[in-house]
């Protein structure tokens, strides 16, 4: 289909984009499955897939692209495809040259403590760096979960209240939202889960509440532009009354 990016205006003006997309990257396994490969080489394989979807998406007129990248959960892999998925993770942030001359921000939700420092260096490293790009915020989600992080935001209340700063019945969804690590994020639009499975699997669970969903059977490493273009367009034919009616 290839929508976008080949009209002589080189907008889009007849469609609307939406803001925030995020992604759960699924399918890597089984597309190395198939090819008699080991685990490694699909998520390798599904690394240079986001770094062109990255690309496009910005090309698209999206504004935030958020990835689950490794969840709250996946520490219950064998060890060896997490330190894998570790390295992966560490190398890409070693080259993200393009991303820095295409003024892309990045930055990292999730609990990054549990990290191997030398990962959590980087990731610092690479916010500080781009901190200030304003073509598009790309969000990497890396020991994510969104109960933890619903969980996290209400320690952090918890303890003014225990400081005696706040009284509980003053407590907002602006607050909750406001301690979560999608500070000055706006709401998730569209979720693309791709790989056949229909869930949402702890990701975004606030920042998804009225988001639409697009699922397709292609895996995450055969997840093409044209397949976001179908995405897209989608989209567009969705009614989002956001409980209204
Ligand atoms: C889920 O597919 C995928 C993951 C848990 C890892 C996703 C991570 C990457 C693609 C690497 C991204 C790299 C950067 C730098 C962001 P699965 O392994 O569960 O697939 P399966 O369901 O087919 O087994």
């Amino acid at each position: 289909m290839a929508l976008f990016g080949k009209n002589k205006s080189g907008s889009n003006s007849d469609l609307n984009i939406p803001v925030h997309v995020g992604i759960i990257m699924d399918g890597n396994g089984r597309w190395a499955k198939k090819r008699g490969l080991p685990r490694k080489i699909g998520h390798r394989q599904g690394a240079q897939n986001f770094r062109t979807i990255t690309k496009y998406a910005k090309q698209v007129g999206i504004k935030y692209l958020t990835f689950y990248a490794f969840s709250t959960e996946n520490w219950r892999r064998p060890q060896e495809e997490v330190d894998a998925l570790m390295d992966l993770f560490e190398k890409y942030l070693d080259e993200v040259k393009d991303f820095i001359e295409e003024n892309i921000r990045i930055r990292f939700i999730g609990d990054r403590t549990k990290l191997r420092p030398s990962l959590q260096d980087k990731m610092l490293d690479v916010e500080q760096t781009s901190k200030d790009f304003d073509s598009m915020t790309l969000l990497l989600a890396i020991n994510y979960g969104g109960r933890d992080e619903i969980c996290h935001s209400c320690r952090t209340l918890a303890q003014l209240v225990k400081d005696g700063k706040l009284e509980p019945e003053d407590i907002t969804m602006d607050m909750i939202e406001q301690n979560l690590y999608t500070q000055e994020v706006p709401p998730v639009d569209l979720v693309i889960r791709p790989s056949g499975e229909q869930r949402l699997s702890n990701f975004m669970i606030w920042q998804s509440a009225y988001a639409e969903f697009y699922y397709s059977n292609i895996l995450w490493p055969d997840f093409k532009k044209d397949d976001l273009d179908k995405a897209i367009v989608a989209y567009n034919d969705r009614n989002r009354r956001f409980g209204g009616v």
